[in-house]
């Protein structure tokens, strides 16, 4: 895998509104998610993260506004699904394969890659996440950390140039955290994440903050959120001073 290619990529949204059962969930969010740089989703319980991060999946469509990806209007959400790969809080529900190796491979074989190019692709994933020596395991025997670094594994090797997590760390242990934590690390810079999560400090190297509340979004530039955050956003004193 091409690791250091610079992935021009950028999405932006324009006053994207998402409905369900007449109750607005998201509202009218216009924003642009720039290239490589990685974007922390916060906001309280229910303020709209996991919908966004789905509709930016192209799981769930805008009930009206636009997307747009280079600047280019996005029609279907296959657009999306080809740029973008989720990947959610409990890894063991993202668990496919009877082993490492398996599992990492299924989103090719979904695709009727050919064997020795998924073979290959396999083996640089697996080895960019360092489960290399795990191949053979099977995934629930593995420790919750590692489960989560395979699940990102699996979308790995699908090369999206723009990677969503869906509070990748909550369902983690502390030592874990830290683990998957420093593999999204090594992606800053070389891929757009957007990840939301509840546990900011770990995200220390992130560029932006998308702040939610009650369906709107706001970007902000990570240190000054941080430093003079909105008023209705508590963060915990132990969090402080960033
Ligand atoms: N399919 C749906 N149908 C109706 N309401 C929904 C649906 N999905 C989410 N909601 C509602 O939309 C709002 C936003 O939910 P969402 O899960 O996006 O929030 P969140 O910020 O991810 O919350 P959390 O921090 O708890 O994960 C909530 O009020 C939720 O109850
Ligand atoms: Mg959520």
């Amino acid at each position: 895998m091409e690791r250091r290619r610079s992935q021009n990529i950028q999405i932006r949204l324009e006053k994207v509104n998402f409905e369900s059962n007449g109750k607005r969930i998201l509202k009218d969010i216009s924003m642009m998610i720039e290239n490589n740089m990685t974007y922390l989703l916060v906001g309280r319980n229910g303020s709209g993260k996991s919908t966004l991060l789905k509709l930016l999946a192209g799981i769930i469509e805008p009930s009206s506004g636009r997307l747009y990806i280079d600047g280019k209007e996005v029609k279907d959400s296959w657009e999306l699904r080809e740029i973008v790969g989720i990947v959610f809080q409990n890894p063991q529900t993202q668990i496919i394969g009877s082993t490492v190796e398996e599992d990492a491979a299924f989103g090719l074989e979904n695709l009727g890659i050919e064997p020795d190019v998924i073979e290959k692709k396999v083996n640089e994933v697996l080895e960019i996440v360092g489960l290399q020596d795990y191949r053979y395991k099977d995934p629930l025997e593995l420790s919750g950390g590692f489960m989560q670094r395979l699940a990102i594994a699996s979308i790995l090797v699908l090369d999206p140039k723009v990677l969503l997590l869906d509070e990748p760390l909550s369902m983690l242990d502390k030592e874990s955290k830290k683990d998957v934590v420093n593999l999204l690390k090594s992606f800053h810079g070389e891929k757009t994440m957007i990840v939301a999560t509840h546990e900011f400090d770990y995200f220390k190297f992130a560029d932006y903050v998308i702040y939610m509340d009650n369906g709107n979004a706001s970007v902000y530039d990570f240190k000054s959120f941080f430093k003079d955050p909105p008023k209705n956003f508590i963060i915990p004193a132990w969090i402080k001073p960033f």
